[in-house]
């Protein structure tokens, strides 16, 4: 009894432990200024789901962008536009964001923030559906960067569709893909069948060094990041 107790309060520090750490890194490497946390709050206002990535993923994906001198980024998955700031804010003047979105009202909102952002000159946000946008892309590609965070059944013609519009030292990122545990076990409905064969793929593709990487949602969900091989 009093050893389960105890042990009841070191899994409770551990996890506060785990949190400071979060907030200490965000505060840190991360902070959003106003044009990001304007975005999520008219976001939330709209009453789109709560489901952007995190300040820490945010600042994460920018340095992807720069690793790989990203020129032209491209995003599937927009919602309220959180993430294209964070993605446009790493291109330089001259460099374009292009983000895929299926919901009108959503796609709304996206203007909106990037022009509150002053991201709209690079900022380019389609309407429709991913799989009927992506072959619209070939002229525009090749894409420096490309971050898959849509809806999850597609996930791996999404990989299909990333390495299509990608070039060698390209990184191609995806949400979502840890999911407790989930995103490596026998998928139990048609979104983590998407992940589950997302994350095969990009492990075993010759194409592509992978690694997916715990960090969001106190360490139970986060990106698969992978390269395109030279
Ligand atoms: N990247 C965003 C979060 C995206 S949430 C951020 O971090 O700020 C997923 C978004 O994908 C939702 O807005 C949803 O409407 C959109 N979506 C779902 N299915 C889609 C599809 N087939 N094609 C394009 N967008 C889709
Ligand atoms: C969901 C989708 C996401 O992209 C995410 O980051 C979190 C949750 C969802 O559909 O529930
Ligand atoms: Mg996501």
């Amino acid at each position: 009894m009093n050893r389960d107790r105890s042990e009841l309060a070191e899994l409770q520090q551990q996890a506060k432990t785990r949190q400071n750490i979060v907030d200490a890194i965000t505060h840190q490497f991360a902070a959003e200024d106003e044009a990001l946390q304007h975005a999520m709050r008219a976001a939330k206002q709209a009453g789109l789901p709560e489901i952007q990535i995190s300040p820490i993923q945010g600042k994460l994906l920018q340095l992807l962008a720069v690793t790989c001198n990203a020129q032209k980024i491209l995003e599937i998955g927009s919602l309220g536009g959180y993430s294209g700031i964070w993605l446009a804010r790493a291109l330089p003047n001259s460099g374009r964001f292009i983000t895929l979105e299926i919901n009108p009202t959503h796609a709304e909102q996206v203007r909106n923030a990037f022009e509150h952002a002053n991201v709209s000159d690079r900022a380019d946000v389609r309407v429709g559906k991913a799989l009927d946008l992506l072959p619209q892309l070939e002229n525009e590609a090749p894409f420096d960067l490309i971050f898959i965070d849509a809806d999850k059944p597609p996930y791996p013609q999404y990989l299909d569709w990333a390495l299509r519009l990608s070039r060698p030292g390209s990184i191609i990122v995806a949400d979502n893909c840890i999911r407790s545990g989930k995103g490596f076990e026998e998928p139990q409905d048609q979104g983590m069948a998407g992940i589950v064969a997302y994350n095969k793929r990009i492990a075993s593709d010759p194409r592509l060094i992978s690694l997916d990487l715990a960090m969001d949602d106190d360490y139970t969900d986060g990106f698969a990041i992978s390269v395109v091989r030279w």
